[in-house]
């Protein structure tokens, strides 16, 4: 069992904020994990994946896991489709680059979404109409509380956009992902920036199709390990039919989509954007130029600038279009 003391979580997280953490951990197996858990029951828990989805504003009086479960490997298939099981230490992309290049698609969509398999499913990632519930037979993780080993269906695992059961009840660390793909593909419409990306093609391979989502992805979004950031830092807001009305008269050309039970998803960026807040910099941190939903620092250390400026940005979408922005990034 080798759990560290006082360790700077610093390169831990994608915006590079500084936090000393009293106590850190990286078990490689299930069964550390759960020895680790069951020794240090009292203490607070923290479960770092890539550390691409949170960042800190002050130090943690606790114990930070880090999972390091490694591996992929196959371990049904047929005809039409293969169940892979993988690690949760396993880069998020370098999954997807070894379903392409196997030919199983089902994961294309989710090309350069900085993550880890581990940390995949807590958020339910998503982009260009896929998320990975889509593709998830069965998450792996063990209990917090317990240190047992627990198996969630993906009916069990209550997928939601940006959500899930390991997001809300935060008492669970996942130890590998199980994905059922299909050893075929044909490219379907899902989402409009991708089939512009691909025109002139007549049937995008799955190659292809992963090459240019990463050129739209490179484009638009900044890389983090140049410019520090976490992605896209609000969820897109759902709104209630009376909501979207009010909005619609006050910017009739807010990009509104169908979001299911009577909502509707309207778009973060176009708000932030509209605020007047898109490539804003104060101080070391502001907006992306290219993409106002990408919050970028600039060279602080303290996590507390970059919620003061988040809490602006807020403030300022509320005082003009009556909409709340709630992170999707995690603020410790
Ligand atoms: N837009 C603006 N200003 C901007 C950028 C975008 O007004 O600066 C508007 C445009 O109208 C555009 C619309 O926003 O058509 C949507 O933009 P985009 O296609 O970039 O998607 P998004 O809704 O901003 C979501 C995900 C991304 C994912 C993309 C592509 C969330 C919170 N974000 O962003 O996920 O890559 O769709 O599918 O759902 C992430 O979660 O970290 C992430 C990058």
């Amino acid at each position: 069992m080798n759990v560290k003391n006082n360790i700077q979580l610093q390169p831990y997280n994608s915006f590079r904020t500084k936090s000393v953490a009293k106590l850190f951990c990286e078990p490689q197996t299930e069964q550390e994990l759960s020895e680790i858990l069951q020794s240090y029951a009292n203490e607070p828990k923290l479960i770092l994946g890539g550390g691409y989805n949170l960042f800190f504003t002050k130090n943690f009086d606790g114990l930070v896991i880090k999972p390091g479960m490694k591996g992929i490997k196959t371990l049904s298939e047929n005809d039409e489709f293969v169940e892979i099981e993988a690690g949760a230490a396993e880069d998020w992309d370098n999954f997807v680059a070894h379903c392409v290049s196997h030919g199983y698609s089902g994961t294309e969509n989710m090309s350069l979404i900085p993550s880890t398999v581990g940390a995949a499913p807590v958020q339910n990632i998503g982009a260009y109409g896929t998320e990975v519930k889509d593709v998830i037979v069965k998450v792996k993780a063990v209990e917090i509380t317990s240190g047992k080993s627990a198996e969630f269906s993906n009916d069990e695992c209550e997928f939601e956009y940006r959500n899930s059961i390991f997001k809300r009840t935060r008492n669970y660390v996942i130890t590998s992902v199980v994905f059922r793909l299909s050893k075929s593909f044909e490219y379907k419409e899902k989402y409009v920036d991708l089939s512009h990306e691909l025109e002139g093609i007549l049937s995008p391979t799955l190659p292809q199709v992963r090459d240019a989502i990463i050129r739209i992805r490179t484009r638009k979004l900044p890389d983090p390990e140049v410019l520090p950031n976490a992605g896209s830092f609000f969820k897109n807001p759902i709104l209630m039919k009376e909501e979207k009305e009010e909005l619609l008269r006050l910017l009739p050309d807010a990009p509104i989509y169908n979001a299911g039970h009577d909502g509707f998803k309207t778009s973060a960026a176009y708000l932030i954007e509209k605020s007047g807040y898109k490539g804003k910099r104060k101080g070391n941190v502001g907006t992306y130029e290219r993409h106002a939903l990408i919050i970028v620092n600039y060279g602080t250390e303290n996590g507390k600038e970059i919620s003061d400026f988040v809490q602006e940005i807020q403030r300022k979408v509320y005082h003009q279009f009556n909409i709340e922005l709630e992170p999707e990034v995690w603020i410790f």
